[in-house]
């Protein structure tokens, strides 16, 4: 049999979704042959031969696929740390396989959330269409009740789509599904915001940005994984990324276990941040 190229590998992640192997030894097959055993963690081994694009993926999406309720946030962004310009413009800061990556992040997750600044920016469809996949639920946040509902992805059907925000009002038509939830000075609270989803029975969820959501995300501490990919461009002004709370020396830095991988010119950080994906204790959040 040829080595298992990226499409096989891709399949065999997905089923390996589906069937949630958890801590337990699995075998999945291909072409009617035993093809990889997917061990504890999303480790394995090959049983057949497997190519280096396959090898890649299952190195970099078999720790997801295997975990059935995690938080996981994604950002892209240039060298000095921006995620758009001043205008909000971001199409695209990363480059093509970074976009393949995402959609492959949305095809693993039942959930995927951006905050408000994100949709009147973008205007993003949040659907799964670089790569086969399921389309996850889309999770708007809207702490203010200041969003349109005219936004694409309220009228478009492509896919169930969630409105949060902190109070109830009555709109006609669509069939955005609608939540309440307190909010503060700074919205929701994240730890509520994927307690609510879970009680939907949305497990992994993927916090795609932008940058101030998934620093709310980071800074409240319940995030388990959260993916940076960095492109060897410079904005020098505009939107930034990571924004957290100020602090005085180095040693109080965020120092996360940490993985990389080459997409195409850019760099993924893949960041373990709490101990379902480390073994560790979980570093703070619910
Ligand atoms: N490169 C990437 O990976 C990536 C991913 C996603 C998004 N993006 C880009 O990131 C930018 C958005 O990120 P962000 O950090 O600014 O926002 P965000 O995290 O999506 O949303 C947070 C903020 O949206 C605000 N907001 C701004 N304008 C609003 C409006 N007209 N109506 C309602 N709420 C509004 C709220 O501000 P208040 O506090 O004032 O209420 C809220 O705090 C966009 O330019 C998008 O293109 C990049």
């Amino acid at each position: 049999m040829d080595p298992i190229d990226a499409a096989t590998a891709w399949d065999l992640i997905r089923r390996c979704k589906a069937r949630c192997p958890g801590t337990d030894d699995d075998v999945l097959r291909a072409g009617g042959e035993d093809a990889i055993r997917v061990l504890p963690g999303g480790h394995w081994k090959p049983l057949l031969p497997v190519n280096a694009e396959a090898h890649h993926l299952f190195d970099l999406y078999l720790p997801l696929a295997v975990q059935p309720c995690y938080a996981i946030a994604q950002l892209g962004q240039s060298l000095d740390g921006h995620i758009a310009t001043d205008s909000g413009h971001s199409r695209f800061v990363t480059g093509a396989e970074d976009i393949r990556h995402l959609h492959r992040l949305r095809a693993l997750a039942d959930a995927v959330v951006v905050g408000p600044g994100t949709i009147v920016a973008d205007n993003p469809r949040l659907t799964v269409r670089e790569v086969p996949g399921d389309q996850p639920l889309r999770v708007v946040l809207d702490p203010r009740n200041r969003l349109d509902t005219g936004f694409r992805l309220f009228r478009d059907g492509a896919g169930p789509t969630l409105l949060i925000r902190s109070r109830a009002e009555p709109e006609p038509g669509g069939e955005t599904q609608r939540a309440v939830l307190p909010a503060g000075e700074d919205g929701f609270a994240p730890g509520e915001v994927l307690a609510l989803l879970r009680r939907h029975g949305r497990q992994r969820v993927l916090i795609e940005g932008g940058g101030q959501t998934v620093s709310r995300f980071l800074a409240a501490g319940v995030l388990d994984r959260l993916h940076v990919t960095v492109a060897p461009v410079v904005i020098g002004s505009g939107r930034p990324g990571l924004s957290l709370p100020p602090i005085a020396t180095m040693d109080q830095a965020m120092r996360p276990a940490c993985r990389n991988f080459r997409l195409g010119d850019d760099v993924l950080f893949d960041f373990l941040l709490s101990g379902i994906f480390t073994g560790r204790p979980a570093s703070g959040g619910d």
